[in-house]
């Protein structure tokens, strides 16, 4: 198939051969172009479901070129959940999450890597790069290790979670924890990847959001159908872009008849695509210190803004911003009403929907898809920080029935054994 780069901005185009991350000529984002025209009626939903539930089963829209290289853990085929509890409490008829937590990893972000991580084979790459605040980093930890390359990592100091730390560790990856932020990060990688030839994997790499966009063939294949929204929080924005991009894939190839309207989620903290796209302005200011209890989202430069904005206003999206408090509250809901655990930044999208919902600008009739991006062991510090504690008594049954005596008094359904 033929595959090009195509520059977003001055549409300038480039072979797939090159190793470039921005347009040379003018600075701006890459867009990955597949010639679809080439698999009109060549892949169907008959053709996909006869494979494997992965990411892989969307072999066709997958610009990878040469099949022994591909680096995979079995990562995609998620849960597609019907949530009616929650849908109660959010005010919302019909809702879905889609539980990226349940990927190898425990994040999304395995999809982009088992492309980025076999396109870094394929161009001959010895090390791959990152700046991460976290998910990033623990998943392309895990398939730098898969491919055996050398995987290095920059973090911003103490902002990035637990769980996700431990995996980067574990891996083998090499981390430096910076006393800044992502965006500084970001920024340092950048150079360091083009200053020593090492194979940058942010989502500025557009073949990372190739395997991402596969969320948005699941997503349809799974509901047999367009949802009316889609919601799910903005970090550096890549997921948002590539979400877009699958779903624009689909349309083109008349796999789904209609779009559905993204809605993008951040922190009040780091919020300024979220203030750019309601405030209808052309100019992107980003924010100097991003702050929120959702690490994973603390980014106040994101380097996929005009991605985002382009998915957003394209596809007749919203955007909404959300205290840390009712991000907190979301995903204690979405635990202790659906059993699933999420990281506070996946629980942003919840609370995005509550806040569209009660304002009124999104009509409660409609079928909702939320994506929560992280599983909850992600941060485990802020669960038990945010929870109940347990209580600690004497290993005898009369403490521990005093302990437990409200429950005991309100939940004994069950027959007792002797009745
Ligand atoms: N949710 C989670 C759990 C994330 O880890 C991220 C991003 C996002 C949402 C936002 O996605 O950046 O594509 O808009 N985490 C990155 C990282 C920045 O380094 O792990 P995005």
């Amino acid at each position: 198939m033929k595959v090009e780069l195509k520059c977003i901005s001055c549409g300038a185009v480039f072979p797939p051969s090159m190793v470039i991350y921005t347009c040379p000529k003018c600075g701006s984002l890459l867009d990955v172009v597949l010639s679809l025209d080439e698999l009109q009626g060549v892949v169907s939903w008959n053709v996909f479901r006869a494979r494997c539930f992965n990411v892989w089963r969307y072999r066709e829209l997958l610009p990878v070129f040469d099949d022994s290289k591909i680096v995979s853990l079995d990562e995609g085929g998620t849960p597609l959940i019907k949530c009616d509890r929650l849908a109660k409490w959010v005010g919302a008829r019909s809702l879905y999450i889609k539980f990226e937590g349940a990927n190898p990893t425990g994040s999304f972000k395995d999809r982009g890597m088992t492309v980025g991580v076999t396109k870094a084979l394929e161009y001959g790459a010895k090390a791959v790069a990152c700046a991460s605040t976290g998910n990033t980093a623990a998943s392309m930890a895990a398939y730098a290790a898969r491919a055996g390359l050398k995987a290095i990592i920059i973090l911003p100091w103490g902002k990035v979670a637990l769980g996700k730390l431990a995996q980067a560790v574990m891996h083998g990856a090499e981390v430096v924890g910076i006393e800044g932020n992502f965006d500084q990060a970001l920024a340092i990688v950048r150079s360091l990847s083009e200053r020593h030839g090492i194979y940058l994997l942010n989502s500025v790499n557009p073949w990372r959001l190739e395997g991402q966009k596969t969320v948005a063939y699941e997503i349809i294949d799974q509901l047999g159908g367009a949802p009316d929204f889609i919601i799910l929080p903005m970090g550096n924005c890549g997921n948002i872009s590539a979400l877009w991009k699958g779903l624009k894939e689909l349309l083109e190839l008349k796999l789904v008849d209609r779009a559905p309207r993204l809605v993008g989620v951040q922190a009040t903290g780091a919020s300024p695509v979220v203030d750019m796209f309601k405030s209808g302005s052309e100019v992107f200011k980003p924010v100097e210190n991003p702050e929120t209890v959702a690490t994973a989202i603390r980014i106040g430069n994101p380097v996929n803004w005009s991605k985002a904005i382009r998915a957003l206003r394209e596809s007749d999206g919203l955007a909404e911003k959300v205290t840390d408090e009712e991000i907190i509250k979301a995903q204690q809901m979405i635990a202790c009403l659906e059993g699933l655990g999420v990281e506070p930044a996946s629980a942003a999208s919840i609370a995005g929907l509550k806040k569209l919902v009660e304002e009124g600008s999104l009509d409660a009739n409609s079928t909702v898809v939320c994506i929560c991006t992280g599983h909850l062991l992600k941060d485990p510090e802020q669960a038990v920080r945010a929870s109940r504690q347990p209580l600690k008594v004497k290993a005898e049954l009369d403490e521990v029935e005093r302990a437990l005596s409200y429950i005991i008094s309100t939940a004994h359904a069950l027959p007792l054994p002797s009745s």
